[in-house]
């Protein structure tokens, strides 16, 4: 069995070029043939006429036989080339130059003769070989006594008996060994040439075969880095080049798909983590209640049920978030855009915390751009935004504190601040704040599951913005992202 490429393409090369070598020889073989008859017929058109004047074989209108029959015999032992017949008009064999034995027909066919007298028919004519029955040969022929007085033909065939086969033919051509010879040498060449050149296309080939083998043999997971030859712009550089590309793809996707196993995993265990602790505590009220309901005075329930009650809000609390992220992460969840001012959704929402801020005492400030421009962006998803940085932000931010909201005009977008002056956040923490369920050290217990700015970031990215942190630990922290202007001014 033929297995790779390079055998295949060198066994089609060798047959191809033997068949072509196999025809060239051939039909060169046969034209040289043909024209050889076509030469010999030619030089030899007049020699029957020849005879018959020079041997004078018509006498005063009649055929000399004995004049005949002595140049019969003279041909036959001194030009056996050429045999002479005498023949009637019907072609039948009267007398001949050849030896008896060797004469196999009676009759030869008119039709060539007729063909040759004619003068139309292109050379070389072929007639019958009477030494033969199926053989055919160039001619030369004359009518006898004289065409006024027809009574026979004299008709001559050249060339005799050299050269019947072919092989006779080379042995004795050095032209034609010579040729063959070139021939023989232009193939080989052809061949050789061939070979190297299918080495040359098919190395690359090899060898991409080679990285792709590896490839597979590594699970789909290590790509090389570099294929050779990926770089040039034919086939099979193009091959190598997406090769490169989906392997990359692939390489990357089963990566993706690893880290997307990983995260849900870890999601679960947390989700599961943070419910539990305060299912398990209201677990823990509820029953104590149900247990010692007799023994509890009145200010000692009240107290089990205050803190049955704290946990289960602290439990639809983190349900919620968790649910609202959920629905933020679906791939189909797009912002209902529409145009707002940002310093009148800013006005509403300061109201809104302004009572617990007070409580707190931390003073809470709107510090916006005076003719601030409209914005395009999902309003109720934006004010989630708001409320869950201005939260942080006062729980983070000691009494006598500071929060700004502060709102500034961009080339084309609003910039939206956030800042306190509470404790700030840990150099360590900061990577980290915007990843789902992660709270600085100290709020392990709180009633705070970590969410917030994990939805704050992903209200953001599906808006095509950011959110940036900068903080100093002691010194405050300042959340900045922006929305994008609208575009045409005259709405509202
Ligand atoms: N204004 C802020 N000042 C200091 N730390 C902050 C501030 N905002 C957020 N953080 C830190 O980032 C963490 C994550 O915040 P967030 O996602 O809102 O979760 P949560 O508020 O539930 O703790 C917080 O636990 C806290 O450690
Ligand atoms: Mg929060």
């Amino acid at each position: 069995m033929v297995r790779t490429l390079y055998a295949k393409l060198s066994l089609v090369l060798v047959l191809l070029l033997a068949v072509i070598g196999l025809v060239y020889v051939f039909l060169s073989l046969s034209s040289a043939h043909y024209y050889l008859q076509e030469v010999d017929q030619r030089l030899g058109h007049d020699l029957a006429k020849n005879l018959v004047s020079d041997r004078k074989l018509v006498e005063a209108g009649r055929i000399n036989q004995s004049a005949m029959k002595k140049t019969f015999m003279e041909y036959m032992v001194i030009n056996p080339s050429i045999e002479i017949y005498l023949l009637d008009l019907k072609g039948k064999i009267l007398s001949y130059s050849a030896e008896p034995g060797k004469v196999k027909r009676n009759t030869v066919s008119l039709e060539p003769i007729r063909a040759f007298l004619g003068g139309q028919t292109p050379y070389p004519i072929l007639g019958d070989d009477p030494r033969s029955h199926d053989r055919r040969k160039v001619f030369s022929v004359t009518v006898v006594p004289s065409l006024e007085n027809p009574q026979g033909y004299l008709y001559v065939v050249l060339r005799g008996e050299r050269y019947d086969t072919v092989e006779d033919f080379i042995k004795d051509s050095y032209a034609w060994r010579l040729s063959g010879w070139a021939l023989a040498s232009a193939l080989l060449a052809g061949l050789l040439a061939g070979l190297i050149l299918f080495h040359l296309l098919t190395r690359r080939l090899n060898r991409l075969a080679a990285v792709m083998d590896r490839f597979r043999q590594n699970g789909f997971t290590r790509l090389e880095p570099h294929i050779p030859g990926a770089g040039q712009n034919d086939e099979i550089g193009r091959l190598g080049l997406a090769f490169d590309q989906m392997a990359q793809r692939m390489v990357e996707q089963l990566e993706a798909v690893k880290n997307l196993d990983q995260s849900r995993r870890e999601l679960i265990a947390n989700v599961s983590h943070d419910l539990r602790t305060p299912m398990a505590i209201l677990h823990g009220y509820l029953e104590t209640l149900k247990l010692k309901s007799n023994e509890l005075d009145g200010a000692e329930r009240d107290r089990y049920l205050t803190a049955a009650l704290r946990n289960s809000e602290r439990l639809s609390h983190l349900v919620a978030e968790l649910f609202e992220l959920a629905k933020l992460e679906a791939p189909e969840t797009k912002p209902i855009r529409e145009t707002f001012h940002p310093a009148e959704l800013a006005q509403d929402i300061v109201q809104k915390f302004q009572i617990k801020a007070d409580q707190q005492h931390v003073s809470l400030d709107l510090d916006a751009e005076k003719n601030l421009p409209f914005v395009d962006a999902d309003i109720g998803l934006i004010a989630r935004t708001l409320e869950n940085l201005i939260g942080n932000a006062l729980r983070f931010t000691p009494a006598g504190g500071h929060i700004y909201l502060k709102m500034m005009a961009e080339s084309d977008s609003v910039q939206i601040q956030v800042k306190d002056t509470g404790c700030g956040i840990p150099a360590a923490d900061l990577p980290h704040i915007f990843e789902r369920f992660y709270r600085g050290n100290r709020q392990q217990d709180s009633n705070h599951g970590g969410l917030g700015l994990a939805i704050a970031k992903r209200i953001l990215d599906i808006h095509g913005s950011t959110i940036h942190v900068d903080s100093t630990p002691g010194n405050g922290a300042t959340f900045t992202f922006c929305l994008p202007q609208t575009q045409s001014l005259s709405r509202r």
